[in-house]
């Protein structure tokens, strides 16, 4: 099983969105996909239709967080149409701030839930909260590959900073070596204005021989079936040209079922 982090502290990035697209991708593409929603605020899950798994009694994805050991994640995980997901729970809106208190030895409790489930998975895409703390820690080893979906605006080169800052301090602490998959610049709008067009060339440039760089442009219908729940791989009536670009970044991941 191949395992990404799609992640960027920065919020309205497209994280959610490229996470789903991606995975529906995947999907079309003949693989067992499994996603796991690690934003307590659950926009993912809620997204997919999944508002009774987020709002489930316990054993949650966060009893999970809590006691990695005492619970099967395989009993949490809920299907979707185009692929199963592992569901955010609204109780997780505590567990940021339970993991800062418990300090540097919780960062490996996503590792360890994921290390239980079941083998069946070709990928495993992992949507990341809009924050640098621990949960997302959790996200970079537990995956130590990642697609860094940002957008062409300005503020991305700092938020850029900051994320590959808190790479480093993992790999060092951890001794672990995180590695970039691939750049989505998400919800790019034609016609391009200067600030996206020096935006996209900067993007391109920093990761020349680093990691692909994907354009996914703005486009209605990929806002409308992440609203109706799901892809635009997936059942709905739409057609999109964004659907080749994410089968191109499915093909650049190099999964294999
Ligand atoms: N390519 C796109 N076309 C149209 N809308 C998009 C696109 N990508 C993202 N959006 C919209 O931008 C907003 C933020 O996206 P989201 O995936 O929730 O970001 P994040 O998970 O990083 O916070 C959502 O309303 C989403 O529908
Ligand atoms: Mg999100």
């Amino acid at each position: 099983m191949k395992t990404i982090g799609v992640t960027n502290q920065k919020g309205g990035v497209a994280k959610t969105t490229n996470t789903i697209n991606i995975a529906g991708a995947a999907a079309a593409a003949g693989l067992e996909v499994l996603v796991a929603d690690s934003d307590p605020q659950g926009y993912l899950t809620n997204n997919l239709g999944l508002r009774d798994a987020y709002t489930a009694e316990s054993p949650t994805f966060f009893d999970a967080w809590t006691e990695p050991t005492e619970h099967d994640p395989a009993e949490l995980i809920v299907e979707h149409e185009e692929f199963d997901v592992l569901p955010s729970s609204v109780d997780m809106f505590t567990l940021e701030q339970e993991l800062i208190a418990a300090g540097w030895r919780v960062r490996e409790r996503l590792s360890m839930i994921f290390e239980q489930l079941p083998e069946k998975y070709d990928l495993l895409l992992v949507d990341a909260p809009p924050s640098l703390g621990p949960i997302n820690d959790n996200v970079l080893l537990a995956t130590e590959r990642i697609i860094i979906p940002m957008e062409a605006q300005e503020t991305s080169v700092l938020a850029l900073d900051h994320l590959l800052r808190q790479i480093e301090t993992l790999e060092d602490r951890f001794e672990v070596s995180i590695s970039e998959e691939a750049v989505v610049i998400s919800d790019v709008d034609y016609p391009l204005d200067n600030e996206q067009k020096d935006m996209i060339a900067w993007i391109e440039d920093t990761f020349t021989d680093r990691a692909p760089v994907f354009e996914i442009r703005h486009r209605a219908a990929i806002a409308r079936a992440v609203k109706a729940g799901h892809s635009i791989s997936g059942y709905g009536e739409e057609e999109s040209d964004m659907e080749s670009v994410y089968q191109n970044i499915v093909d650049e991941l190099g999964v294999t079922s």
